[in-house]
C-alpha cells in the first residue's frame, strides 16, 4: 500500500472535500469516522491524519470527540476548524465560546516561521466559519498565525508534528489553501506525491488480475462514465476474459449505442454483446402512464434481458464468475456512515439485483467522480463518454410524461440531442450537472408557415448541483435558450413550442418522473 492519509470525519461535507484536496496533491486519502480508536489507526498505518471541520461546537453535548491516544502515535496530525479546536481542547489548551464568530473571508496574519506557510506573505486571505475560537494553545505549541477574532488561528508543535488551523485550507476562497495542505503532506509528513492517474491504473490493474485470475468477467455497460471506465480498466487487466453487455432499451440518448460499440469493440477490442431490446421495452410500456409503474417495467425488463445473456454465456458451465460494478467512493462512504437514507430507492432502477450469483469486481470503489473521469481519459476513452452528464437508469423513460411510445421516444431523443448540442457549443456542458429535454403529455396549438399545428412542447431542464441531492435551475444565457428553441422547432418533427423549467430541487426533482 502506498503511503496514505486518514481524514477523520466530524460531520457535514467537509471531510469529502478535504479528501479530494489531499488526492489533488497526489496523496491517497481515506475518510474514517471520528469514533476510530488509536489501535484501529495504528492498524491502518497512515502516514498522516487530518481532522476535519464539523458543524458542532466542542462544548455541545454530545459533541464528536477523538481517541486522545491518537495524538501519541507519532503520526503527523493536521486539525482543521473543529478539528483544530478539538486538538487544542484535548491537549490542554482552551477554546472560548466568545459568541463572536468569523464567517467568510478574513485576513490571516503570520507570526514567526512555519513549515505550513513557508515563503508566504505576512498576511493572506483565508476562509473562516467558526463560532468558538481557540483562546490558548496547549503547552508545546507555538502560535504562528492569527485573525481578527481568532488569536490562535494557526498553532504548531513541530517536535510532535501536530499542527492546527482555524481556517479552511480546503476551500478555494482560502488563498494558498492547497499550498498549505501540500506543505503538510509533503514537508511535515514527508509523503511523496506519487498517487497519480497512472499509479491508480497500475494498482487497479494488478488488483483485478489478482482477484479474477483466469476466470471470465461480465460487465453491463450503461452508456454512463462509471461503467465505461470500470470496463476499460478490467479490459486493460484481463483483456479477452471480459464480456460487456449493452442493453439498448430504446430509451438511450442519440447515438449512444453506436458510440459504445465503436469505443469498446473497435477501439478496445472487447467482446460486446449489444442486445437490441427496443421492441420488447416499447411493447411492455404500451398504455402505461404511471411513473412508478414505468420505472418498474423498465428496471424489471432490463434485469431479465441481462440475465438471459448471462445464462446463455454460462451454458456448458464455463460462464463468467465475476461481475463488474461501477461503485464509487461516495457510495461506499454513504453506506458506511448511516447517511444512506438520503438515497432514494428508485435510483437503483437500471441497476442489477443483488441475488445474481456473481462475485463483484469494483475497481472504482476508492475513487471520486472527477478522479474516475481523469482515469477514463488516461485509459483513452473518448471525451464524449468521459465527460458525459449523469443519465438515469430508466433513460428517456423518466423524461417522457405519459405513455412511452417509439414515436414519442424518438421526438425526445432528437430534442435532447439539440439541447445538449447547443449547451456544448456554448461551453456550458461541463459546468452544468445535467441539461436535457423533457416531453410532456400535452399538445398545444401553434402556427407554422401557413398552417395551424397541434404538437408537443419541449421543456428545457438544466440544473447546477454538486451531488444531485439538491439542485438549482441553471441561469442559461438568453441567446443560448433562443438558439435551442429555434432549433427545436425547426429540426424536431412533432415539436411546436419550447418552455424552460425554473424549478430548483427541492421542491422539484431533477427528472420529471
Ligand atoms: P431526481 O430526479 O430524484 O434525480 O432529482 C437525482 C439524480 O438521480 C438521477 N436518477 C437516476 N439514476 N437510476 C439512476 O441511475 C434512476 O432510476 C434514476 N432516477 C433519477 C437523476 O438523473 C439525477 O441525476
Amino acid at each position: 500500500m502506498t503511503q496514505h492519509v486518514l481524514v477523520v470525519d466530524f460531520g457535514a461535507q467537509y471531510a469529502q472535500l478535504i479528501a479530494r484536496r489531499v488526492r489533488e496533491a497526489h496523496v491517497y486519502s481515506e475518510i474514517v469516522q471520528s469514533t476510530i480508536s488509536a489501535d484501529e489507526v495504528r492498524a491502518k498505518a497512515p502516514a498522516a491524519i487530518i481532522l476535519s471541520g464539523g458543524p458542532k461546537s466542542v462544548y455541545e453535548v454530545p459533541a464528536p470527540s477523538l481517541d486522545p491516544a491518537i495524538y501519541e502515535l507519532g503520526i503527523p496530525v493536521l486539525g482543521i476548524c473543529y478539528g483544530a479546536q478539538l486538538m487544542a481542547q484535548q491537549l490542554g489548551g482552551t477554546v472560548a465560546n466568545t459568541g463572536i464568530g468569523e464567517y467568510g473571508r478574513t485576513t490571516l496574519t503570520r507570526k514567526g516561521r512555519s513549515v505550513l506557510m513557508d515563503e508566504w506573505p505576512a498576511s493572506v486571505t483565508c476562509w473562516m466559519s467558526h463560532g468558538d475560537a481557540i483562546a490558548m494553545a496547549p503547552d508545546g505549541f507555538e502560535v504562528t498565525g492569527s485573525s481578527p477574532e481568532g488569536p490562535v488561528a494557526v498553532m504548531e508543535d513541530v517536535a510532535r508534528r501536530l499542527h492546527a488551523v482555524q481556517f479552511h485550507p480546503e476551500v478555494v476562497h482560502t488563498e494558498r489553501g492547497q499550498d498549505l495542505l501540500a506543505n503538510f503532506l509533503h514537508h511535515v509528513a514527508e509523503i511523496p506525491p506519487t498517487w497519480t492517474n497512472t499509479s491508480i491504473i497500475e494498482d487497479q490493474v494488478a488488483a483485478i488480475r489478482d482477484q479474477v485470475g483466469t476466470e471470465k468477467v461480465l460487465c453491463a455497460l450503461s452508456g454512463g462514465v462509471d461503467s465505461a471506465v470500470a470496463a476499460a480498466l478490467v479490459t486493460k487487466a484481463v483483456g479477452k476474459q471480459l464480456t460487456c453487455v449493452f442493453v439498448d432499451t430504446g430509451l438511450m440518448r442519440k447515438d449512444e449505442g453506436e458510440q459504445i460499440e465503436e469505443t469498446f469493440t473497435r477501439q478496445f477490442g472487447v467482446e460486446l454483446i449489444h442486445v437490441k431490446a427496443q421492441d420488447r421495452f416499447f411493447d411492455a410500456l404500451a398504455g402505461v402512464t404511471d411513473p412508478e409503474e414505468k420505472r418498474k417495467i423498465i428496471g424489471g425488463l432490463f434485469i431479465r434481458e441481462f440475465e438471459t445473456v448471462a445464462r446463455e454465456l454460462g451454458k456448458g458451465g464455463d460462464g463468467p464468475r465475476f461481475l463488474v460494478q461501477g461503485t464509487l467512493y461516495p457510495d461506499v462512504i454513504e453506506s458506511g456512515s448511516g447517511h444512506a437514507a438520503n438515497i432514494k430507492s428508485h435510483h437503483n432502477v437500471g441497476g442489477l439485483p443483488e441475488d445474481l450469483s456473481f462475485d463483484l469486481v469494483e475497481p472504482l470503489r476508492n475513487l471520486f467522480k472527477d478522479e474516475v473521469r481523469h482515469v477514463g481519459e488516461e485509459l483513452g476513452l473518448p471525451a464524449e463518454i468521459v465527460w458525459r452528464q449523469p443519465f438515469p437508469g430508466p433513460g428517456l423513460g423518466v423524461r417522457i410524461v405519459g405513455e412511452v411510445t417509439r414515436e414519442r421516444a424518438e421526438i425526445l431523443r432528437n430534442a435532447d440531442y439539440v439541447v445538449v448540442d447547443e449547451i456544448k457549443k456554448a461551453g456550458l456542458y461541463r459546468e452544468l450537472w445535467q441539461s436535457f429535454a423533457v416531453l410532456p403529455a400535452v399538445r398545444t396549438v401553434g402556427v407554422m408557415g401557413d398552417g395551424r399545428t397541434y404538437a408537443y412542447p419541449i421543456i428545457i431542464r438544466a440544473v447546477t448541483s454538486d451531488d444531485a441531492m439538491t439542485a438549482d435551475w441553471a441561469r442559461l444565457p438568453y441567446d443560448v435558450i433562443e438558439k435551442i428553441a429555434n432549433r427545436l422547432i425547426r429540426e424536431v418533427d412533432g415539436v411546436n413550442r419550447v418552455a424552460l423549467d425554473v424549478t430548483s430541487k427541492p421542491p422539484g426533482t431533477i427528472e420529471w418522473e
